[in-house]
């Protein structure tokens, strides 16, 4: 693992998005799960959109606008809820492998990376609440490029800026089109698959799928 470059897709891999509205479910109502669901589809659809439009707007614009249309779509929340859960995004909390998976990788010499949609400043506050900011040697924002994953320059940006070899690059995401995106440049793309989904994109395949990132960890090491 020495010297080998790992890459973290942020939100739904190592920040549980679903957090949010977890924690004020008793203020939203029986379509809470409901409501979460469509917020996170929605906030994807729209990075998709506007990327093939070149029209890019940040990830917490977008992240606000979904949730408006989510709540719209659930019987409406109140503004002090729609200001709590759009806090709460800000602090969303970890999922319980994330820190100690990262620190095993970085204590075996790897360095460690973060690829995310989000914003410079919504992923600097999400880590640091998340207690997960000691733990990436860059953290990386497509906010510069003003464009989406699934983007080839998106991933080039952090291969780029790691200096090595796409092959080189264990590239870990639960979600299975940004893995498909990420092979496709030529990562060594890692499914985080906690649902336990269907597969897709079967000619953009993962190098490995796993049920948490304790699973990743064992993979790698007994690779
Ligand atoms: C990210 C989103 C897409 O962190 O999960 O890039």
């Amino acid at each position: 693992m020495s010297g080998t470059v790992y890459l973290f897709d942020a939100y739904g891999t190592l920040l549980d998005v679903h957090s949010a509205v977890a924690r004020h479910k008793g203020a939203i109502g029986p379509q809470a799960e409901r409501l979460s669901e469509l917020w996170r589809s929605k906030q994807l659809e729209y990075t998709w959109v506007r990327s093939l439009m070149g029209a890019y707007q940040d990830f917490e614009c977008l992240t606000q606008q979904a949730l408006d249309y989510a709540a719209s779509r659930c019987g409406g929340i109140n503004a002090q809820t729609r200001a709590d859960l759009l806090n709460a995004y800000q602090t969303l909390s970890a999922y319980r492998d994330a820190a100690p998976c990262l620190s095993a990788l970085r204590q075996a010499g790897g360095r460690t990376g973060i690829l995310s949609n989000g914003t410079r400043h919504m992923l600097q506050k999400a880590i640091e609440a998340a207690g997960l900011s000691k733990l990436f040697d860059a953290v990386i924002s497509v906010d510069e490029l003003r464009l989406y994953k699934t983007s080839p320059l998106v991933y080039e940006q952090a291969r780029s800026l790691f200096d090595v070899p796409a092959g080189q690059v264990i590239f870990v995401s639960s979600n299975r089109w940004d893995v498909a995106g990420a092979s496709r440049f030529g990562f060594q793309a890692h499914w985080i698959n906690r649902a336990g989904l269907a597969d897709e994109y079967a000619d953009c395949p993962p190098k490995g799928v796993h049920k948490t990132l304790d699973g990743l960890l064992n993979g790698l090491r007994s690779a």
